[in-house]
């Protein structure tokens, strides 16, 4: 469903992504592991087309998009959650969510998916007249997922999910995202907690200095001795 192939990425001078490639198929939960620094955010950014690679290919759904606008990328059916998840913190929870169905096609399903995603995540249900910066961090986590979904999307990327978030609060939002990809939502995690995003997923990458240094099953990556030494403390 995605594939990128060779891809190297520069930002200003310095190249940041090495010849990096990774495919995503359809039905799976994949993720990207990679310490602070290592271009994870790099990769989702150039994904989405906000850096275009100087080498290499991204393609979706068949589709050649290594040069599109972003615009264009979302309009085909990809959504994100970016890193700190900006919501608008002085809009209600409803309006957040009515954001991410301005696409003419998402705002006809606009109240069948408000069902969908209050259903998800029933605490916006509960909080749907609130204002969205005085919820918690997991709270406007769920919310941010939720805008995305909005757009009736058929592969969400999130960057950092489960960044500066509370165990208990990050396994419930795993939860919700394994029974969205039960539901048929592609998915892309791109995370530095390597145990729980690994116990999460069918499959993934780790990217080290801005290329890819181990692949393979999930469960494999667990008991993988250098994963454990450098991303699950030992
Ligand atoms: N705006 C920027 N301009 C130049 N270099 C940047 C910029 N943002 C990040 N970098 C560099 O790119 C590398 C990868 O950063 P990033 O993709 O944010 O990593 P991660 O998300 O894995 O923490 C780092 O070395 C970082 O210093
Ligand atoms: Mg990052």
């Amino acid at each position: 469903m995605l594939e990128v192939r060779d891809v190297d990425v520069f930002r200003g001078e310095a190249q940041v992504l090495w010849k990096v490639s990774m495919e995503v198929m359809r039905g799976e939960i994949v993720t990207v592991l990679g310490a602070n620094g290592a271009g994870k955010t790099t990769l989702f950014e150039t994904i989405l087309g906000l850096h275009h690679p100087e080498g290499g290919k991204i393609q979706f759904l068949g589709q050649d998009i290594t040069r599109e606008p972003t615009y264009r990328i979302v309009r085909m059916g990809m959504a994100c959650v970016p890193e700190g998840r900006r919501i608008f913190p002085e809009m209600t929870v409803q309006e957040n969510l009515e954001m991410g169905a301005y696409a003419p096609a998402a705002r006809r399903a606009m109240r069948e998916s408000m069902d969908w995603v209050m259903d998800l995540f029933p605490v916006l249900r509960e909080r749907k007249h609130q204002v969205a910066g005085t919820m918690s961090g997991g709270q406007q986590q769920m919310l941010a997922i939720g805008r995305a979904l909005m757009s009736r999307p058929s592969m969400l990327l999130v960057d950092e999910l489960s960044l500066g978030l509370a165990p208990v609060v990050t396994n419930e939002i795993y939860s919700a995202i394994r029974k969205l990809n039960s539901q048929g939502m592609t998915v892309l995690l791109i995370e530095q907690n390597a145990a729980r995003t690994l116990r999460n997923s069918h499959r993934g990458y780790v990217l080290e200095t801005g290329r890819i240094v181990l692949q393979g099953p999930s469960t494999d990556l667990l008991h993988n001795d250098h994963v454990k030494k450098a991303y699950l403390g030992g």
